[in-house]
């Protein structure tokens, strides 16, 4: 894992830019994994400013909420085609997102694990992470090995996520997420964490036991991770300083 500790949000999120920014001028059919909740929302912007191209670009979404019409303004459906899509030279067809108004759910789960191997497999995970660690929507306990499927969310998850919907109790209970064995299978995965709730989740992420207890430990066994942080969501990692040495210590070669 590469920590990234900067002292903004901002200053992280033009990293994490950065980093997917060259990786659509070096590979302009990249396939990318993409993130909803407030996490990603300085990134996308970031991102629709820079003016890339996204002709080619494939993208999978992480997650989707089950009953949920997609045009109500929660749907991920929405917050994608809001923040993102519809400000970007994207094409319709290249987007997915699972369907949670799906009749036959698992057969769509299966199906979007069918398009993302025929895609050539996810280039860049984007991630954020839960107070509890979750990635996606793969809640404490979740399968290190699962793949794209149904799950209940926990109480916690659906008391943080309350803020979007107004009260706990229009949240739904149910989603589609792509499974941990999914998200490991992305050849790059960029986990982003800002402000000072998520660093109990991050230290335990990064400096704890892997464990379905914290599910975004387990990134620990992927190849190549970049952790993007601002200070606060760094504030609990007791190797902060090392981290920091080693981002300033780059050879030339290996900054973006
Ligand atoms: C939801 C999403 C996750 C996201 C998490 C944190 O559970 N499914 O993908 O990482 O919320 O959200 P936020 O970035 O709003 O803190």
């Amino acid at each position: 894992m590469e920590i990234i500790i900067q002292p903004t949000q901002q200053a992280a999120t033009e990293v994490a830019a950065r980093l997917i920014a060259t990786l659509l001028r070096d590979k302009p059919d990249a396939v990318l994994g993409l993130a909803t909740g407030s996490t990603p929302l300085s990134l996308y912007q970031t991102l629709i400013s820079m003016e890339l191209d996204w002709s080619k670009v494939k993208t999978f979404n992480l997650d989707e909420y089950i009953g949920l019409p997609r045009e109500h303004s929660q749907s991920y459906h929405s917050f994608m085609w809001e923040n993102l899509f519809r400000h970007i030279n994207i094409r319709k067809e290249n987007i997915h997102i699972p369907d949670g108004n799906a009749k036959d759910i698992p057969r769509i789960c299966e199906e979007y694990e069918k398009m993302i191997a025929a895609s050539g497999g996810i280039d860049l995970q984007v991630l954020g992470i839960g107070t509890d660690g979750h990635i996606g929507f793969n809640e404490h306990t979740s399968s290190l090995a699962s793949r794209t499927r149904i799950k209940t969310l926990t109480k916690r998850t659906r008391m943080d996520n309350a803020r979007f919907f107004g009260s706990e109790e229009a949240v739904p209970f149910h989603v589609i997420t792509m499974g941990i064995g999914t998200i490991m299978e992305a050849r790059t995965n960029l986990l982003l964490a800002f402000g000072a709730n998520k660093a109990a989740a991050i230290a335990e992420a990064v400096e704890g036991p892997i464990a379905s207890s914290n599910p975004a430990s387990v990134l620990q066994m992927h190849r190549s991770v970049k952790v993007c942080l601002d200070d606060p969501a760094a504030s609990k990692l007791q190797r902060a300083e090392y981290f920091r040495w080693v981002y300033d210590n780059k050879p030339d070669w290996q900054t973006f």
